[in-house]
């Protein structure tokens, strides 16, 4: 079934399902180019999430993406502010953090032996994301004249332009009606409004409040919602409250070709929308990740999550133990709320399956309203 609206024209696309650049992982295995080249030859949009993902790594993705389609795609980045920083040293943090934040140095190291682990030392040789390597991230996605860039966290102040020039359109998220307003006015040309129940970073308000404020703030710039969409009811639903297409994350992170550990598909399989918590505990930023055991502990323990870059660096030493030890099962896949729609049977899908079924089931959904409901 057809389902098309001016958002499809504007990034050249025939149906208005867009899959969320999600940049979790090191190496861009949470979307492959596999996942990102299905949705898009589905006639959706596929997008890399390259956030963390090291600037010549994004490049080899981007090449490996067009050698499975020639469809449009995006790649997503996030802004840290754009002047340069020092790099923390992992052991110096952790020595402000046993000075500054007693209880927090207290907590990490009681939890790390309470779930039968053993410290482990930090990995010097890991790429780490400082703003220069950003600006090498997005000297990349323009050089390879990607057709779309979505700027996840940041000021698109700096980028807009760049992007314009080299005919690169841009899309950026955002949680308040303030920071759509603020991307708008700095010349994005779709924005993405994000709501509370979304996986990742996330605000505090709800999509049904925030999209159609969202949509009157920045009209007539195209928006397209974000969060707790996973089915054609979502889709049928972002349509009615003025959005024109829909960016999906969780929905995609348990298809076939998304290259997450089996164990985190099965958080996302298992879990209720309650098992979805928005917790600063893992970066110091607000974002919404499974209720494992170490988010568990964390909440428990009572105290606020410590500022960037402590907090980041003690989630570190727990995460380097329990992949050391093989037990990620201890730690937690950044997902949304509507991880709770997603049970086994809706495992291991292919991406084009998963969009092909959001427009049908979206499309017969607003044939019925306007059938049974509709009328004089
Ligand atoms: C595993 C994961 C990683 C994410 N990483 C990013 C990212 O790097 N950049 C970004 O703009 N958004 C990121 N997000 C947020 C998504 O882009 C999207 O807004 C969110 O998943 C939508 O909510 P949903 O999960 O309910 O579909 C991430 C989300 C998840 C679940």
């Amino acid at each position: 079934m057809k389902l098309h609206t001016p958002l499809c024209d504007l990034l050249g696309i025939d149906v208005p399902i867009i899959q969320a650049g999600m940049g979790w992982d090191k190496e861009g295995m949470t979307t492959p180019p596999e996942l990102v080249a299905a949705v898009s030859n589905a006639g959706g949009l596929g997008c890399i999430g390259g956030s963390s993902i090291r600037p010549e790594v994004i490049r080899e993705r981007i090449r490996a993406v067009r050698k499975l389609t020639d469809r449009p795609f995006g790649v997503d980045i996030t802004l840290p502010k754009m002047e340069d920083v020092k790099i923390p040293d992992p052991d110096e943090v952790h020595k402000e953090i046993e000075e500054k934040y007693p209880a927090h140095a207290k907590f990490t190291t009681e939890l790390i032996p309470k779930l039968g682990l053993m410290p482990q030392p930090p990995d010097r040789k890991s790429w780490v994301k400082t703003p220069a390597a950003t600006r090498e991230q997005l000297k990349v996605i323009l050089e390879e004249n990607v057709p779309i860039l979505i700027i996840g966290l940041g000021d698109t102040a700096e980028v807009v332009p760049l992007a314009h020039e080299r005919g690169t359109m841009v899309m950026a998220l955002a949680g308040a009606v303030k920071h759509a307003l603020s991307h708008a006015r700095k010349g994005a040309d779709v924005i993405i409004a994000q709501g509370y129940e979304a996986g990742g970073h996330t605000g505090t308000i709800g999509n049904f409040p925030l999209i159609p404020q969202i949509v009157d703030a920045v009209k007539p710039k195209p928006v397209v919602a974000a969060g707790g969409i996973a089915d054609g009811r979502g889709v049928a639903a972002a349509l009615a409250l003025g959005a024109l297409g829909v960016w999906c994350g969780t929905a995609f992170l348990v298809s076939r070709e998304c290259g997450i550990n089996p164990v985190y598909k099965r958080q996302i399989l298992k879990g209720s929308s309650e098992d979805f918590v928005r917790t600063a505990y893992t970066s110091g930023h607000f974002a919404r990740h499974y209720r494992s055991d170490v988010i568990k502990a964390w909440i428990n323990s009572g105290p606020d999550a410590m500022p960037t870059p402590y907090q980041g660096n003690a989630m570190d030493e727990i995460r380097r133990a329990a992949e050391a030890a093989d037990r990620v099962e201890l730690l937690h896949v950044p997902a949304g709320q509507v991880a709770g729609m997603l049970s086994e049977e809706k495992s291991a899908r292919p991406a084009k399956e998963i969009v092909n079924r959001m427009v049908d089931e979206a499309s017969q959904i607003l044939n019925d309203i306007r059938s049974r409901y509709v009328g004089a």
